[in-house]
Order: C-alpha cells, then sequence, then structure tokens
C-alpha cells in the first residue's frame, strides 16, 4: 500500500534521482509490484544507469515500447495495459516509473493514471525537454487521428527525479532543441534565468543543471496557480502560436522536419517581433531575444511562398479564431505575458522578418 506524500504544492515533487532509495523507503516499503516503462533508446541508455544506481529495482517488470512520437498512440497504450493486466496488477500495490523522453513520459503517465482509475507513477525524465519542462505540469496523454495530444488526463506524478547524466547519450541537436522551453520559461517568469541561459559557456556541461530545476520551478509556479489550463497557465504558450504552424509546416514540407524545440525558438522570436512593432515590447529587449535565440537556434529556411500556408495553419488551429490569431504578448523579458488577438496582416510581417534572418 503506498503512502504518497508529494503533491503538486510541494517543491519536492522534483528531486535529485539520488533521492529515489529514500523515496521508495518513505513511500513504496510495502509495494509488491514495480513497472519501468522504457522505449528502445532509454533500454538501451538510460535503465543501465538506472538499474546499476539501484539494485533494489533489479526484479522490476520493464516495459518497452517503440520510441518516437508516431508511438504516442492508444495502440501502444493497449500494449501497455494488457501487460499490467497480464501481471494482475491492483492498484494500491503498484508503482509505474516512466524512464524517458516527453513521449515516454506522456503516454506512460496516462496509461498509468487510467489503469484501475489510476495507478501511482513517477517521471525520470531523460531528455532536456522531459527534465526541464514535460515531466511536470500533469498533462498526459496520446496522439489521435494525427492530432497531438488529443486524448488524455491530467495527472501529476508522484514525483520527479532528474539526473543530468541521462543527458551524455544524447545528440547535441536534441539537447539544444529543450532549451527552447528553458529560454521561454526565463522570458515569460525570470530576467535572471534567461541571462544564465544566454550566457551560458557550454551546454553539453553541468552548467546546465542547476538552470533546469530552475526552469522546473518557473513552471511548477505557473502550474499550481491554474492546473487545469484555463487562464495563467496558458502564458506557457508564449511562442507557440507561430511555432506550433511552423512545425506543422516543417512536418508536411521537409523530409526531416524540425523538431518541438526548434518550431517554437523561431515563434519566439516571431511572436516578440510582433509586440515589437506595436511599441509593447522595447526594442533592447526585442534584440536581446532575437541575439539570444540565434545563438542556440539557426534561422529555419522556408521561401517566402509558404507564408500564406503558415497563416492558414494558424487559423485552422482551435485556440484561433479564423479571422484573428491569439498570441501571447510580451510586454519586458521576465513578466508574464498576456493574450491578445491579431490580425493576419502582422502575423505576415512577422514572418516576412523572420524569415530575411536567413540570408
Ligand atoms: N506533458 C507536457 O507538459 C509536455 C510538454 C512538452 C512536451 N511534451 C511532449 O514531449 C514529447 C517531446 O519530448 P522529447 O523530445 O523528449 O521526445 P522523445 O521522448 O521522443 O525523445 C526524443 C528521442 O530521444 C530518445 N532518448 C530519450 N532519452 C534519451 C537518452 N538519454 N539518450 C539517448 N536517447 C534518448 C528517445 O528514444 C527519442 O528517440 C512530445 O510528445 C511532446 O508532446 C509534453
Amino acid at each position: 500500500m503506498s503512502h504518497v506524500v508529494n503533491n503538486l504544492l510541494s517543491e519536492s515533487i522534483y528531486q535529485p534521482l539520488e533521492k529515489l532509495k529514500e523515496f521508495f523507503n518513505s513511500n513504496y516499503k510495502d509495494t509488491t509490484q514495480f513497472f519501468i516503462l522504457v522505449d528502445d533508446h532509454t533500454f538501451e541508455h538510460c535503465l543501465p544507469i538506472l538499474l546499476d544506481k539501484f539494485r533494489i529495482l533489479e526484479k522490476v517488470n520493464i516495459i518497452i515500447v517503440e520510441s518516437g512520437e508516431n508511438n504516442k498512440t492508444i495502440k501502444t497504450c493497449e500494449r501497455i495495459w494488457n501487460e499490467l493486466a497480464a501481471h494482475n496488477t491492483e492498484r494500491q500495490d503498484t508503482l509505474f516509473i516512466n524512464l524517458g523522453g516527453g513521449v515516454v513520459c506522456d503516454l506512460g503517465g496516462f496509461a498509468a493514471a487510467t489503469f484501475k482509475r489510476g495507478i501511482d507513477f513517477i517521471n525520470i525524465p531523460t531528455t532536456l525537454i522531459s527534465m526541464a519542462d514535460a515531466s511536470i505540469g500533469g498533462k498526459t496523454g496520446v496522439n489521435f487521428n494525427s492530432i497531438k495530444n488529443m486524448i488524455g488526463v491530467f495527472a501529476h506524478p508522484k514525483c520527479v527525479f532528474i539526473h543530468h547524466d541521462f543527458l551524455k547519450s544524447l545528440e547535441r541537436r536534441q539537447i539544444v532543441s529543450g532549451m527552447a522551453e528553458i529560454l521561454k520559461h526565463g522570458l515569460i517568469a525570470d530576467r535572471e534565468l534567461w541571462n544564465k541561459c544566454i550566457n551560458i559557456k557550454d551546454i553539453m556541461t553541468e552548467e546546465l543543471s542547476n538552470i533546469i530545476y530552475e526552469s522546473l520551478k518557473i513552471k511548477q509556479s505557473i502550474v499550481v496557480q491554474d492546473e487545469m489550463d484555463r487562464g495563467i497557465r496558458n502564458t506557457l504558450n508564449f511562442g507557440h502560436t507561430i511555432g506550433h504552424a511552423l512545425e506543422s509546416y516543417s512536418m508536411i514540407h521537409d523530409e526531416m522536419p524540425i523538431t518541438h524545440g526548434e518550431a517554437v525558438a523561431s515563434g519566439m522570436i516571431m511572436e516578440t517581433f510582433i509586440a515589437n512593432q506595436m511599441r509593447i515590447l522595447s526594442d533592447s529587449d526585442f534584440q536581446s531575444i532575437k541575439t539570444g535565440i540565434l545563438r542556440f537556434f539557426m534561422p529555419y529556411k522556408m521561401n517566402t511562398k509558404g507564408i500564406s500556408e503558415l497563416i492558414s495553419l494558424m487559423a485552422n488551429d482551435k485556440k484561433n479564431q479564423q479571422e484573428s490569431i491569439n498570441i501571447q504578448m510580451l510586454h519586458a523579458i521576465g513578466v508574464m505575458p498576456q493574450k491578445s488577438y491579431h490580425k493576419k496582416e502582422i502575423i505576415y510581417d512577422s514572418l516576412n522578418n523572420y524569415l530575411s534572418l536567413q540570408h
């Protein structure tokens, strides 16, 4: 029987991995079933590290799913539920452990939260985006009919354990991509974090560790104010209106589509361009944002002919109205943005301006 201490309001929802044993001893001493969900990459690169550190996990059941966004589906979820059922899993006696990136955390969290009305789960994120963002906040789910995160529930992990060393087996592009959400957290809530990020000497080193915790702290502080995403939590969508459209555009047109983080980084430049044009955001903050983001991310290359298609993708997004596009407007670095609606013409200008950065 599990007795869980952590809740959404507690800062101890995220801990260094070294605290895992203590956490088990305090909360899951009598638990009889442990499952670890991994994908093929985290099975190879992360599971051995975890098992080596915590011998108590040696007898756990391992569930392996194929890696990649395409496998974040109900079908994969069914496989997980089947495994749980095959082991006669009972809600009270089980802890489910997600060891992986955002896909494993979203998928495993959903599978656990829905099996027998919910078994306890924890996240051990292994990519930068999952460490600094996806592992907390309680959004779990799967894609459905090609629409991202269409099916899901809000369910919080009992704890999130961070271990910087997992990042060592990731490609640099994956790590840089994760920086986008961290930069976003700085921009919407903490100028100091923003400054730290843009001055970081090497993101492949432990310099990143503190930044991960600061980023988590910001996300958690926003989520606790608006768990169900009806108000202030929308500020986390800063950069995402244009970013999502760019991500979809790239999926349609590019053989090697850009990553989510790359799209959000571009979206943040374009959305701050609009704020600057409207005299909401100062020139110096706009320059700092543009230069800071371009330090990590190359401008996305596309033909100006694609702009109309991008705008149609935005207009079709459920969060927008046909004639105006909803954007989180940044007024200053480190200050919560505010939602406002904008005509397509100004979005057109921002895309044009952004594309001129490629030259
Ligand atoms: N729930 C949320 O709040 C939230 C927030 C942001 C993103 N997300 C979701 O997160 C997903 C994107 O996250 P992601 O980029 O971590 O995706 P991912 O889980 O697909 O990981 C990216 C790739 O890296 C591999 N990988 C993971 N850890 C590794 C490691 N340590 N070493 C080597 N390879 C490793 C994975 O197998 C995969 O191939 C999307 O599905 C997105 O919707 C959720």
